[in-house]
């Protein structure tokens, strides 16, 4: 069973456990002896199974079980150990008929067993991983404020009994003081620790994290806004330029359907910007309309960092009448694209993107020798209003292609969810991934592939004389079709393309030598990624956060130029996070614990489903203030999302990085 259903399960038995007691306490308060007799055992047996599962989970990863150990369970267990001993003797009497009526301590000491199962589990949901000694305070403080309540509620000062499950009054007069007394101090005490608590949350918090090596060094600092691209080609290059102005149009689909979109230049997607390697590429983006604002982000492109287009840290955002360049020498072959990276998740989503190709220099890659005419498709994969678009095109799109033409389908999700692709009616190899080549990509078919948002694919094989199908998200009357001339069928045989199995990119391909050690490394970050309550841009919100916090309160990770650096990311969450740090691409090591053993995989984006953990590594080669986040868009926007930066780097920009408050949505 995967690490993400065991917390699914474990989030059912935590309500359980609630339910459970509380029904006990009610049915003893009630005096149902024989309801509450049987609902308090199974109660206890719940409780039990509940350890159980945090056990396993536990041999998931601490990550996953952290607050549930130190703080949700023994909470649990005292409370139960004590609803045990005092409800639990009572009812037993009873059935024996040797008890009168009820015993308050033992309704209190039920319901407390409930209360701290309810604490628990709104502990998980509300503030995960890491517990704080705040967080500790004040939920142990209300937990015993709901005893002490309840003591004067079950047990009003006239009853000779016991008063939250604490203190057996002594008989007589002196009963009652002594029972005030233990009222107030202990409410006393819940409230000092509840305060102590919610001062404790207010510390100042740590703003940098250095990932196990020695601080931030004196030596002299350099600004993101002189780390710009060169301004000239490479020997032998051209230089690429574009005008690209963003503005709010309205653009027809193949289909004819119209959407408001805002757009570069007008179109869905952007101009497709290509290069041939060693080319500069010099980018004019105007801003005609678009209040939010714009940038440009070369997704994947590991441009100087000062060409990033993060906007608050490598410039401004680009308001309407203002413009600014890019350039930067196409150094890289592959597939990427580009969007805003300003008020992100609104922008690409209404359109705000388009693609980049950079092909080798020098012509056809190892292995495509042939005499036909490839044909080579950039195939940006977004959603408008619920209906994907490949390319441009809503409904179903054709291409003519002849038998024996190498063919090569680049595959990019410009969405925040993740696309399932398949590819039918003829064998192909994943020959590329984030744009980087695999090596020794073997042959596949009848398989799925999960292209995580933010991602991309390249395909590769050679036209058959029958037709090929690209479905994606199981959606046989969309995608596209490539059809020899002639009396080829339109489609080819195509199955239940939902019951094929998926590919596991961490075993394709064959391994080969990569340019560092990935078992040392110099700096080492975890990031735990959840849902809970933080500070998102000064206010508080039921965040997506990273290591409990949300951006900008997430510490920025510090690195030295050189430094081999390792993440551990882990989704204690059940969402998926396509996670994605600008500037480098980082090597998989292994997910789950279990190594990567195909050929070297180079992600840009790569998903962390729920419950899984990923260790991957980089070299920090390119000096900066990267952005590190979620490709989720919505989910960067709801806080998650943080800053890579390097030692001596500084930068004069800032300002919200989300986008303004202001617009609607
Ligand atoms: Cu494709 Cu920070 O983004
Ligand atoms: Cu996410």
């Amino acid at each position: 069973m995967t690490t993400g259903l065991w917390i699914i399960l474990d989030h059912v038995v935590a309500l359980l456990t609630i339910a459970t007691w509380f029904a006990a306490g009610v049915a003893l308060a009630l005096r149902r002896t024989g309801p509450a007799l049987a609902v308090g055992v199974a109660a206890v047996l719940v409780t039990l199974v509940r350890v159980v599962t945090v056990a396993i989970l536990a041999g998931r990863g601490w990550w996953f079980v952290q607050e549930k150990v130190l703080l949700g369970l023994p909470m649990l267990a005292a409370a139960a150990a004590v609803a045990v001993l005092l409800g639990g003797r009572h009812l037993l009497a009873a059935r024996r008929g040797r008890a009168d009526g009820r015993s308050a301590g033992g309704v209190v000491s039920v319901l407390t067993a409930a209360y701290a199962a309810l604490a628990g589990l709104v502990v998980t949901l509300l503030v995960g991983y890491p517990l704080t000694w705040g967080t500790a305070l004040i939920t142990v403080s209300l937990v015993v404020a709901g005893a002490l309540l309840t003591a004067r509620v079950v047990a009003p000062p006239a009853e000779h009994t016991a008063a939250a499950g604490v203190a057996r009054a002594s008989e007589g007069r002196g009963g009652i003081s002594r029972r005030r007394f233990i009222g107030w101090t202990g409410g006393a005490v819940v409230v000092t620790a509840a305060g102590a608590g919610a001062g404790l949350s207010f510390l100042p918090a740590e703003t940098v994290s250095l990932g196990g090596r020695p601080g931030r060094s004196s030596r002299p600092a350099a600004s993101v806004a002189g780390l710009r691209g060169p301004g000239s080609p490479a020997a032998g290059g051209t230089v690429r330029r574009h005008v690209l102005t963003a503005r709010k149009a309205t653009v027809r689909l193949a289909s004819g359907r119209e959407i408001d979109a805002w757009t570069y230049n007008g179109e869905v997607p952007g101009p497709a910007i290509t290069a041939t390697q060693g080319d500069l590429i010099e980018v004019r983006l105007r801003n005609a309309d678009v209040e939010d604002g714009v940038t440009l982000h070369w997704h994947g492109y590991d441009v100087p960092c000062g060409e990033d287009g993060a906007p608050g840290v490598t410039q401004m955002a680009v308001r309407p009448g203002e413009e600014f360049v890019y350039q930067f020498r196409a150094d890289q072959i592959g597939t990427y694209w580009y969007h805003t990276h300003h008020a992100s998740h609104l922008g690409v989503r209404k359109g705000l993107y388009g693609t980049l190709v950079v092909e080798p220099r020098g012509g056809q890659r190892a292995g495509e020798h042939s005499a036909a005419e490839p044909v080579d498709l950039t195939l940006p994969v977004h959603t408008f209003d619920g209906t994907v678009v490949i390319a441009g095109s809503d409904g179903r799109a054709e291409h003519p292609a002849p038998a024996g033409t190498p063919v090569r389908l680049r595959l990019i999700n410009t969405d925040s969810e993740p696309h399932r692709i398949v590819l039918a009616g003829t064998p192909f190899r994943i020959a590329a991934v984030d744009g980087r080549d695999l090596n020794q990509p073997g042959e596949v078919s009848d398989i799925g592939l999960h292209l995580p948002a933010g991602g991309r694919y390249d395909l590769v094989f050679r036209m058959p004389d029958t037709s090929v199908a690209l479905v994606v998200d199981d959606d046989r009357d969309g995608g596209l079709r490539l059809r020899p001339p002639g009396d080829a069928p339109d489609e080819p045989r195509l199955g239940d393309t939902s019951d094929l199995p998926e590919l596991d990119l961490l075993r394709y391909g064959t391994p080969a030598a990569v340019p560092f050690d990935p078992r040392t490394a110099d700096r080492r970050f975890t990031m735990v990624l959840d849902r809970g309550v933080a500070m998102v841009d000064g206010r508080p919100a039921y965040a997506q956060t990273v290591n409990g916090r949300g951006h900008p309160a997430i510490p920025d990770q510090l690195v030295t130029e050189g430094d081999i650096v390792r993440f551990t990311i882990v989704n204690r969450s059940l969402e998926t996070h396509p996670w994605h740090l600008h500037g480098h691409p980082v090597l998989i090591l292994s997910r789950d614990g279990t190594p990567s053993t195909g050929s070297p995989l180079w992600m840009d984006t790569f998903d962390v489903r729920p419950g899984e953990t990923w260790q991957v590594a980089f070299r920090a080669t390119n000096p900066g203030i990267w952005m590190n986040h979620c490709h989720n868009l919505p989910h960067a926007h709801q806080g998650m999302m943080l800053r890579l930066c390097y030692d001596g780097v500084t930068t004069p920009f800032a300002g919200t990085h989300g986008g303004s408050a202001s617009h609607g949505h």
